[in-house]
């Protein structure tokens, strides 16, 4: 990709500032395979991979660790004190071959894999409902379709932060479908399984990322909606990697 083909068109110093390489957001709930599609296309297409749930689960780990947020409540203890913590994080990523997912550095440290479980899903979650914490996460993920094409997943990649984006596709599939898929992941590493369990905090982590008044998880009104309940990862990846083309990304 080279400079030339940065999204500007005009010269005036305001569009040079806010250029940007090519967008592809994949946005939809937890399980619905989002994180798949997206490493798959930012590793052939070469371009960046913003997992931007991470971003708000280091924010909720954090604001647990921090006694901000308790296991058995909905409450946030100090919202002032949430908002002064996010902005004191430090947050980049680094794309990692071996396990296929994106490692997170926060303020210089690699962060282990404990965020990506189920009760960080949870914290993450309720932190994501406050406007100002959204907001001063904006601009680092905004900044990184600076320098390189992006893929971005999340929630609200179509509709907040990147509406002007190349390719906007909503990944979703039934609550049902995503509760078996990860019953079966747990199985296949060794782990116990409830899937009532499972299926009932999914729906509540879907209920709430769907309501909150700022940023809710929705598809674009231009976004291409995929339900992949009954599809593979293959024919997922083929089928969004056909729609890109379509929309002018070339592989
Ligand atoms: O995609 P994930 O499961 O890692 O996301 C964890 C939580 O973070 C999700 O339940 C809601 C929140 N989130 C968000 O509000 N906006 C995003 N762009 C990504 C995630």
């Amino acid at each position: 990709m080279t400079k030339s083909e940065l999204l500007s068109s005009s010269t005036d110093n305001e569009s040079l500032t806010t250029a940007r390489y090519p967008v592809i957001c994949i946005d939809g709930p937890s399980g619905a395979g989002k994180g798949t599609v997206a490493w798959r296309l930012a590793q052939s297409l070469g371009y960046q991979l913003l997992d931007s749930g991470a971003l708000y689960r280091i924010v909720g780990l954090k604001a647990f660790e921090a006694g901000l947020l308790t296991a058995n409540s909905e409450e946030v203890i100090d919202e002032a004190a949430l908002l002064k913590l996010t902005q004191s994080l430090n947050i980049s990523f680094e794309l990692n071959d071996d396990s296929g997912r994106v490692d997170i550095i926060v303020n210089g440290e690699r962060v282990g894999e404990q965020v990506r479980n189920e009760t960080v899903g949870g914290y993450a979650s309720r932190v994501a409902v406050f406007a100002e914490v959204r907001q001063s996460l904006l601009e680092l993920q905004q900044n990184m379709a600076k320098y390189c094409g992006l893929v971005a997943d999340g929630r609200d990649m179509g509709t907040v932060v990147f509406p002007d984006a190349e390719v906007k596709v909503f990944l979703t599939a039934s609550a049902e479908a995503r509760a078996e898929r990860r019953v079966n992941q747990l199985e296949k590493s060794g782990q116990a399984a409830d899937y009532q369990a499972i299926l009932q905090t999914i729906k509540a982590r879907d209920e709430r990322d769907e309501n909150r008044s700022t940023a809710p998880s929705k598809p674009a009104s231009d976004a291409l909606v995929l339900d992949s309940s009954a599809l593979g990862a293959d024919v997922v990846y083929e089928q969004i990697k056909s729609y890109c083309q379509q929309q002018g990304i070339c592989f």
